[in-house]
């Protein structure tokens, strides 16, 4: 079951970029042309580009797989009978595709019983398909060359390392979030916010990243991308004995891990 559902997140991720990015490339330098509004802050937006995609994929989901659940981020859900459930990020980094910047994706993963079975996330921009099934390894597709088998870096020095994060939308959040930003800082090689958790722990994956964390994301910000940096070799935890989740999604090379999530809880994130 597992190669069919990969198979088919593989299919339907590259299907929505075509779209989203064909609605940026006809918008032009005008964001009013992308019909943006506001959510849960005024500046946590979605597109009617969101919208089409996650349409798309949720239309597509009933034709393939009628029998599974579906739940996307802007609203998109379906029961199902099957066990499997979809979960559809039509555009991870929607501020980046708002302001052109070749930084967001769409995540589609597939997870059964509490556990991903099969995730894709797929950039327009760059062309670049990463995806895994479960006990897969993860991959990497990008048109005219061969898939690339993605590792983790072997980083095992919390001051050489790497580390993206991210921030929510809401203002108190965000300055509880920048208090950790500040204190990790000094202790890491550098901080990277590349605006799309999805593809943060893509990178992680393909070893362009050390090591990543983040509070406060939907289950659709990390699916995908959660499974693809476990099958490349990331080790993966909530924080305090607890596994990766919304609350907490930390993510590092197993030399980092015990290093990075120690300082993590010492600076009481999770
Ligand atoms: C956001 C991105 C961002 C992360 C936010 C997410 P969205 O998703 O993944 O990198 O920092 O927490 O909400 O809103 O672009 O789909």
């Amino acid at each position: 079951m597992t190669t069919e559902l990969v198979r088919i997140a593989v299919g339907l991720a590259q299907q929505a970029g075509a779209l989203v990015a064909a609605g940026r490339d006809q918008a032009g330098g005008d964001p009013a042309a992308l019909e943006v509004a506001a959510k849960t802050t005024p500046t946590d937006v979605v597109t009617a580009m969101d919208r089409a995609a996650e349409r798309l994929l949720a239309g597509e989901l009933r034709r393939l797989r009628p029998d599974d659940a579906i739940l996307g981020e802007e609203g998109a859900q379906a029961q199902g009978s099957s066990g499997v459930r979809w979960l559809v990020d039509p555009i991870d980094g929607t501020v980046n595709y708002l302001y052109g910047l070749p930084q967001y994706a769409v995540s589609v993963a597939a997870e059964s019983g509490g556990a991903v079975l099969a995730g894709a996330v797929h950039n327009p921009a760059s062309g670049e398909t990463f995806w895994a099934g479960r006990g897969t390894g993860a991959w990497l597709s990008v048109p005219g060359r061969a898939d690339q088998r993605l590792v983790v870096t072997g980083c095992d020095r919390l001051d050489l390392a790497l580390v993206a994060t991210g921030f929510g939308y809401d203002a108190a959040l965000r300055a509880r979030q920048a208090a950790v930003v500040a204190a990790l800082l000094p202790r890491v090689r550098d901080i990277r916010r590349l605006g799309s958790a999805a593809l943060d722990l893509c990178f992680l994956a393909a070893g362009r990243l050390d090591g990543y964390y983040e509070t406060s994301l939907h289950p659709w910000d990390y699916a995908a991308g959660a499974l693809i940096a476990a099958e490349a070799g990331a080790v993966l935890s909530g924080l305090r004995g607890r596994p990766l989740g919304a609350a907490v999604a930390a993510a590092a090379a197993p030399g980092l891990a015990l290093a990075l999530f120690g300082l993590l809880e010492d600076l009481g994130v999770g």
